[in-house]
């Protein structure tokens, strides 16, 4: 497996596999890697000749500096476990070569007013950063296919419409949820959690269920569901940014026709902010 940072390089090693007409598959990451990534990479690995993962701690996503100052590294471990599941490439880059004109003079892409609601209206600017780097990393390394994890369901649906505003010759693949055996998503924020948090984690997965089994037995009051919800994330000691029962492809609120919905929920434990969804 190869590991280096340097962008130049990168183009040339991914146009050479090109060349020969071989193919790429890429998962790009922030490293800390847990088994949630490792289930993309594995699907990746069924999907090209070639595996490529970046890891890199993308600064212009972080609307709050204190998350990205204590935003967990493990970069050594990191590589030794993608060595071990058969990925040809890791792409490592620093902040200054990434952005060499500097992080403020990035032109910032904007993906319409989907991306202003939920996390876009939580976290400002942020899929403004993140859809600025997968474009970026896109256009560096050209894979075939990148693979993504349904946890952030918000930014599948954002790189879904980076490819389509930008007629990216790429196939985006969804890879559903990994969870801990008591329900709690897979993150890399949850190592911050300490012992107390991290046995409150669960309660935000328990609450996505109790909304998805009142909808399958009929009830259509979204609005009674997410209150109620709200108010038990925060009698277990959350301070929840929001709690909504959206139509899956436009995260509006649903209209009686609208078939497929999805709940996503946002809470903070202490200062860590999670978030999580289910399909319904
Ligand atoms: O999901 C993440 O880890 C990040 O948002 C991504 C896609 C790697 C962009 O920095």
């Amino acid at each position: 497996m190869q590991v280096f940072s340097d962008l130049k390089q990168t183009r040339n090693l991914c146009e050479n596999w090109r060349n020969k007409g071989e193919t790429i598959s890429f998962v790009p990451t922030m490293g800390c890697l847990h088994e949630g990534h490792l289930s993309l990479v594995k699907r990746a690995r069924t999907l090209a000749d070639h595996v490529v993962v970046s890891i890199f701690v993308n600064p212009l996503q972080f609307d709050n500096k204190e998350d990205l100052l204590k935003y967990p590294s493990t970069l050594d471990a990191d590589v030794n476990i993608l060595a071990d599941i058969g990925v040809d490439f890791v792409f490592t880059p620093d902040v200054d070569s990434f952005y060499p004109d500097g992080e403020k003079e990035v032109e910032q892409i904007d993906l319409g007013a989907m991306f202003t609601l939920l996390e876009g209206a939580n976290r400002p600017g942020h899929f403004a950063g993140v859809a600025t780097v997968v474009k970026r990393l896109f256009d560096l390394i050209q894979p075939n296919s990148a693979v993504f994890g349904e946890k952030d369901f918000q930014q599948l649906l954002l790189i879904q419409q980076l490819v389509k505003k930008f007629s990216l010759d790429v196939k985006i693949y969804a890879e559903a949820t990994f969870r801990e055996q008591d329900g709690l998503a897979m993150s890399s924020r949850n190592v911050r959690l300490n012992k107390i948090e991290r046995s409150k984690a669960p309660e935000i997965y328990r609450q996505l269920e109790i909304i998805k089994q009142a909808i399958n037995a009929g009830t259509k009051d979204y609005l009674s569901l997410e209150q109620n919800a709200l108010k038990n994330l925060i009698a277990a000691g959350f301070s929840p940014d929001y709690v909504a029962i959206r139509a899956i492809d436009t995260l509006l609120p649903p209209q009686n026709d609208t078939d497929k919905k999805v709940a996503l929920i946002a809470a903070k434990l202490g200062n860590i902010r999670l978030i999580d969804n289910l399909r319904l």
